[in-house]
């Protein structure tokens, strides 16, 4: 019989070789890789001391190809909980130092666990993915393991903030509990998503493509749309996963957190009297507007480096979270096109699923024209931002600083979309179309096109028409802007708007 002490020292082993993951060797391939261990990440993500692994001793029960001889420490993924910040948290990080972080039905029920725990609970849950899929020799198993994660992922979506971080390879289906999630990270030249890797492609369709071209940081951000974040090395992306949860609520029946930013709330800021350029064809940077009007200029950018004709980004107006979307004249003159409202409409719904009010800064001069987009679907991509816009109950809040033509104008979120309060600057100019394009049609011909030109853009470029009618709530001097909002987010915090039961829309996809 062993004593207590044995006992207690044999859980000390236990837990050690659970530490160890795949051995020494793994480890240092992993490091020599430029990458952390799953349980390195844990530690650098939560507050320090704070994490509680789950499941440490759960074991495959495989017997084929040699399995039953394997012991897979930990399952090849670290499960549990801790506090970032202070607030609870739920994480797992898929080891790859143990069969390559491959999913078996075990390591399924692990994430599976943690998935259920942090919808009961109503925590975020961070996913980190380093993997090399589906276990072969698990088979069948191994995608029922994918199916429940998958389908946990849809029930949770909408109600705790989920967040995919790609730290090596994911591939095949695999790649889809990310894609299902709210925000996904990657590390520029360490992690890879694809649904067929290099190999696959070339022996079907001959083309060549590393896997760094085909699935890289770069490219989900900036080519494809499908990642949200791509940083510097695996440090940096804990680093901003800790300030992105910042912005968040725990859940969907909380509000984001307050933070004391030390910001004057009646800041006014006259150099946005000067910002914009006479000539209104003329570029400026939107940033520099948000820069100017938010708590003290910090503002964190999601998708950043995709479709740059629109900004969308979390900041502060007076502590209190907003999500902000703006369209950024310097990019295709602010433009909407396909990829711009794809952007922009996930992220106002995810800010309305989050209790997060939304800023709406508008200078669109309409939607980019071509058979590229209008074969590409554009008529179904622009109408997601009129139904996200639309289906929101946030409080919304417009300023328009200088175009809001045509059908771009409504798709910005104008007032019959459901703004709450639309501010508009002077040099606002709110009409079908741009003065070019409305001489083309209805001066044609006219013998004294070129007076009537000028008399549309004397009438019709400013936002009196709009005002005229109460679409434009109130016409502000630009340096008047930061206090301008905020005293309309104040107004609207008790917003409460109802919508018709149903069992969900039917957005255009
Ligand atoms: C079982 C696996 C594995 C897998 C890797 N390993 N992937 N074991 N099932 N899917 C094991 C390796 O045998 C190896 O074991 C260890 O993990 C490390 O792998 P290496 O190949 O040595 O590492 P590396 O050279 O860095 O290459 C990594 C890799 C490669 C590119 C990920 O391992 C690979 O191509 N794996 C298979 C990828 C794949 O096709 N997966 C299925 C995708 S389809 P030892 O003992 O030598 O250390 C899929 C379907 C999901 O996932 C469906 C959801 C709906």
């Amino acid at each position: 019989m062993a004593t207590v002490q044995e006992k207690i020292a044999l859980l000390k082993k236990k837990q050690e070789k659970v530490k160890l993951g795949g051995g020494v060797k793994r480890i240092e391939k992993q490091h020599a890789s430029g990458k952390m261990t799953a349980r390195e990440r844990i530690e650098k993500l939560f507050d320090a001391g704070t994490f509680v692994e789950l499941d440490q001793f759960v074991t495959h029960r495989c017997v084929n190809f040699g399995m039953s001889e394997k012991e897979l420490p930990g399952e090849g993924v670290v499960t549990g909980y801790g506090t970032i910040d202070g607030r609870l948290v739920y994480a797992f990080a898929q080891d790859f130092t143990v069969e390559g972080g491959s999913l078996g039905e075990m390591h399924a029920a692990k994430i599976v666990k943690v998935q259920n725990l942090a919808l009961k609970m109503g925590a975020p849950i961070v996913g980190i993915n380093d993997s090399g899929g589906a276990r072969i020799q698990e088979a069948v198993d191994a995608l029922a393991g994918y199916g429940k994660i998958f389908l946990n992922n849809t029930l949770a979506s909408g109600v705790i903030p989920q967040i995919s971080v790609i730290m090596g390879p994911c591939a095949g289906g695999a790649v889809y509990s990310p894609a299902l999630t709210d925000f996904i990270y990657m590390v520029k030249n360490t992690s890879q998503m694809f649904i067929t890797g290099p190999q696959v492609i070339k022996s079907v369709t001959a083309e060549e493509v590393t896997s760094e071209a085909l699935g890289g940081a770069m490219t989900h951000n900036s080519v494809s749309g499908v990642a949200h974040f791509a940083t510097e090395n695996e440090d940096d992306c804990l680093q901003q996963i800790r300030y992105l949860l910042s912005f968040l609520p725990s859940n969907n029946l909380e509000e984001a957190p307050v933070y004391e930013t030390g910001d004057d709330a009646n800041r006014m800021d006259e150099g946005l009297n000067s910002l914009l350029p006479d000539n209104s064809n003329m570029p400026y940077d939107m940033k520099d507007v948000i820069k100017a009007i938010v708590d003290n200029g910090e503002f964190y950018e999601v998708q950043p480096h995709f479709a740059q004709n629109i900004i969308t980004c979390y900041a502060r107006f007076d502590g209190q979270t907003v999500g902000i979307i703006a369209n950024q004249p310097k990019v295709m003159a602010g433009c909407l096109d396909i990829n711009a409202s794809d952007k922009s409409a996930r992220f106002i719904r995810c800010c309305d699923a989050f209790n997060i009010p939304l800023v709406n800064l508008v200078d669109v001069p309409g939607f980019l024209p071509g058979t590229d987009q209008e074969y590409g679907g554009i008529i179904r991509h622009g109408a997601k931002m009129l139904y996200a816009y639309s289906e929101a109950t946030v409080p919304k809040i417009t300023l328009i600083t200088r175009k809001a033509y045509g059908g771009s104008y409504l798709a910005m979120c104008s007032q019959d979309l459901g703004a709450d309060q639309v501010l508009a600057w002077p040099t606002s100019e709110i009409a079908v179309m741009g003065p070019a394009g409305a001489a083309n049609i209805i001066f044609r011909g006219a013998a004294d096109a070129a007076e009537k030109t000028a008399q549309y853009v004397e009438e019709f470029a400013t936002p009196y028409k709009a005002a005229e009618r109460g679409f434009v709530d109130i016409v502000i001097e630009p340096k008047e802007t930061r206090p301008r909002i905020i005293t309309a987010l104040n107004m609207l915090a008790s917003k409460r708007e109802a919508r018709p039961a149903k069992k969900h829309g039917n957005i255009p996809l």
